[in-house]
């Protein structure tokens, strides 16, 4: 055999063997092609990449059951006709058999009204799931009418969270620290892969910082000297508070499924005027988050059974995923609130 044949036959091997790795390397990525779509100005990077395929996928996961035929708001109210109506009781008694025939399609389509009904005494508060659910009532009213920066005239009804489920799927707990020492020595609230934050090995629980508590959403300072204890105006942020905000946005991009030009100019993150009208969107949700999970949710806490509770003893909260479960419109837009206008009802939602 000839040099040259050799040479070749190496080469050609050589070759296969590239192509093999990338076939490996490739394996955990979208098949081509993708869709890209010009959201801002040209040149300024707000370019969504999207995958159609997996967009058919998450828009069939996505669908809306059909509405409930309109009941007549004439005739007698349900305070009057029943004995323990504390937030529904302006609604027509047709109305309220209305709701609760399509609370139970929305929440718990298997169990039935005995989900939140004991031994066919409807007046009675026995079970927590009741209890819970007219809280869960005011919230909802509360977030249709006091939070349309956020919702608009779409809205939210039980099903944008629950969908035909009594737990959706997508909520969360305050996370207890992972174990410090061992191998991986000082963890500083990192390293350990977490769904919430696209797997990176950001910090793990960025919901507890930002939807509860109020720390700014910072990564560039504004100031050249520190400035008291004005947090949101420190000159320069920590690298555990810029990783914990970095962890943020992931679960926002993830939760809505875009990505990070979705909202920002990627030539500069923090300046408003170049972001798209999203970012403000995204800002009053950020809002209604923190006044949904300090009033509605965590105070549920003494309702709900201890089984319900999380690892450090916290009542179940949502976060951006709860509602939009990868569309940046929850459902896609289509308004369920449409069908049911008493679920906007602001005198009931206290
Ligand atoms: C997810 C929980 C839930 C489900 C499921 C549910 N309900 Fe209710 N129901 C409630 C809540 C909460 C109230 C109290 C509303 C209020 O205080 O304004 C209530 C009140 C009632 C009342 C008023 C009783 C009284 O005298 O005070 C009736 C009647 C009733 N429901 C019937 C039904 C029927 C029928 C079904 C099934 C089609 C059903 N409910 C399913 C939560 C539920
Ligand atoms: C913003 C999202 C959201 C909306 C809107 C919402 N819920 Fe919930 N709901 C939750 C979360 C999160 C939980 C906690 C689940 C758990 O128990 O772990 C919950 C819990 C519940 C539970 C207790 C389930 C259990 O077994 O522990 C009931 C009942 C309930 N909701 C009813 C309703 C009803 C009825 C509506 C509409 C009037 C509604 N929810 C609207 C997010 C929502
Ligand atoms: C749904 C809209 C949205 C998406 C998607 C999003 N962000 Fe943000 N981002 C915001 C909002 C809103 C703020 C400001 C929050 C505040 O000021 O309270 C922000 C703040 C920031 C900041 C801080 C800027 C400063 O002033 O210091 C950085 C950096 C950032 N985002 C990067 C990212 C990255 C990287 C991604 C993708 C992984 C991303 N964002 C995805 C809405 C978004
Ligand atoms: C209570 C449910 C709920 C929660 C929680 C929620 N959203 Fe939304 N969001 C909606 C609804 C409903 C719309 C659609 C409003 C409309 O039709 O204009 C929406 C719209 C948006 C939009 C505008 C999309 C567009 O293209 O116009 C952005 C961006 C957004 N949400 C980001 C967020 C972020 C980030 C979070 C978490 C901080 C969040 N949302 C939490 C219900 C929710």
């Amino acid at each position: 055999m000839s040099h040259a044949f050799m040479h070749r036959l190496g080469m050609r091997w050589a070759r296969l063997g590239l192509l093999g790795s990338l076939v490996v390397a490739l394996a955990g990525c979208e098949r081509p092609p993708m869709d890209s779509q010009q959201l801002g100005y040209r040149g300024t990077g707000t370019v969504e990449i999207n995958n159609p395929r997996l967009q058919q996928v998450t828009l069939a996961a996505n669908q809306v059951p059909e509405a409930l035929p309109p009941a007549p708001s004439d005739g007698p109210k349900a305070s009057a006709v029943y004995q323990n109506v504390q937030v529904l009781g302006d609604l027509s008694a047709a109305e309220f058999t209305r709701l609760m025939a399509a609370i139970t399609q929305w929440v718990s389509p298997e169990q039935g009204c005995s989900y939140c009904h004991a031994g066919g005494n409807f007046a009675a508060d026995d079970l927590y799931t009741k209890l819970v659910a007219r809280r869960m009532l005011q919230m909802t009213m509360h977030i249709n009418s006091s939070w349309k920066s956020h919702v608009a005239e779409t809205g939210v009804t039980c099903y944008t969270c629950h969908r035909g489920q009594p737990v959706p799927q997508y909520l969360w707990y305050e996370q207890p620290a992972p174990k410090q020492g061992g191998a991986m020595g000082w963890r500083n609230a990192q390293n350990t892969p977490a769904a919430a934050v696209g797997l990176t090995s950001l910090p793990y629980d960025p919901f507890k910082t930002y939807f509860l508590d109020k720390e700014p959403i910072r990564v560039q300072s504004v100031k050249a000297l520190p400035s008291g204890d004005d947090r949101a105006l420190r000159p320069v942020e920590s690298l555990q508070h810029t990783e914990s905000n970095y962890a943020l946005m992931m679960h926002f991009a993830g939760s809505l499924g875009v990505n990070c030009t979705y909202c920002h100019n990627s030539q500069n993150f923090s300046s408003w005027s170049g972001s798209r009208p999203q970012r403000v969107t995204a800002w009053h949700g950020i809002q209604m988050l923190r006044d949904l999970n300090l009033s509605y949710f965590d105070p549920l806490k003494p309702t709900y059974p201890a089984a319900d509770l999380g690892p450090l003893g916290d009542a179940p909260k949502a976060n951006c995923a709860t509602c939009h479960q990868g569309l940046y419109k929850p459902l896609a837009g289509v308004s369920m609130l449409k069908a049911h206008p008493e679920l906007a009802a602001a005198a009931a939602a206290k």
